[in-house]
């Protein structure tokens, strides 16, 4: 009976120690994604923001209300990265491949904006269907940011924005800096963590007249 209850009590316990392993493993995969919608006091601009939490950049997106699904329309990108990060991506169709990918990283006191395109899971190609406009980048000892206007990142083959439902998103982010900070065309290592989102565009849909007082004359 001792030796029995002793045993029960070892598989007890071992059962215990499994459950409470998992119980430890799982925030870590927990979802701990937010998404709403952000307003900058200073520029009165809104936009669509989406956040993972401290250990990930925050990405906002916003577009003029005239923005049509399957015609061409300015996106605005900015993106506040922990300082940590050599690079940071945002595919606009919520995956790695087959969609414009935005790639930024820091330079100096500015930022690096890299219009890709990946047809597998490999360093992705430039490309220059999408173009881009830095509207403003800044960076300090804890985070580097970058906000930028594409023009083509609306549409592409085989997909496109919808300006009234939900859009798939997705996001990358590296811890080793880019071969070549200053040039648009570096190559950069694999990604260290990725994510993606499903959200709306409504909550960053923004008189087209602000929208464009914003961006105008960002080069
Ligand atoms: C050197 C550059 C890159 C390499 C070598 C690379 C490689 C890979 C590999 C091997 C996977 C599959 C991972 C797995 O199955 O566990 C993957 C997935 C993924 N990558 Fe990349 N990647 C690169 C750049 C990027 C960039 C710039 C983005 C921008 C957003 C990105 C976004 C993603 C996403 C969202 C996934 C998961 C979903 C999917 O496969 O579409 N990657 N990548
Ligand atoms: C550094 O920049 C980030 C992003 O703009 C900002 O939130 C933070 O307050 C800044 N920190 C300092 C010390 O200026």
């Amino acid at each position: 009976m001792r030796v029995f209850s002793n045993t029960s009590s070892l598989l007890s316990l071992l059962l215990l120690l499994g459950g409470s392993q998992e119980g430890e493993a799982s925030p870590a995969l927990e979802k701990r994604q937010t998404t709403g919608q952000y307003c900058d006091t200073a520029s009165g601009m809104c936009y669509l923001e989406y956040s993972w939490g401290p250990t990930a950049p925050v990405f906002r997106v916003a577009v003029p209300d005239t923005a049509a699904t399957d015609t061409d329309f300015d996106t605005l990108l900015q993106i506040v990265s922990p300082a940590s990060f050599g690079w940071v991506g945002f595919g606009w169709g919520g995956r790695m491949t087959l969609n414009p990918l935005t790639v930024v990283w820091p330079n100096g006191q500015s930022a690096t904006v890299s219009s890709r395109w990946s047809s597998g899971r490999t360093l992705p190609q430039l490309y220059p269907e999408a173009t881009y406009r830095t509207v403003g980048a800044s960076r300090n000892s804890t985070h580097w940011t970058v906000e930028t206007v594409c023009s083509g990142c609306s549409k592409w083959s085989g997909g496109r924005l919808s300006t009234t439902g939900v859009n798939s998103f997705a996001w990358a982010v590296s811890e080793t800096t880019v071969a070549q900070p200053a040039n648009t065309a570096s190559s950069f290592q694999v990604h260290d963590n990725i994510g993606m989102f499903s959200e709306s565009l409504e909550p960053g849909t923004v008189p087209a007249a602000q929208f464009e007082e914003h961006v105008g004359g960002a080069n």
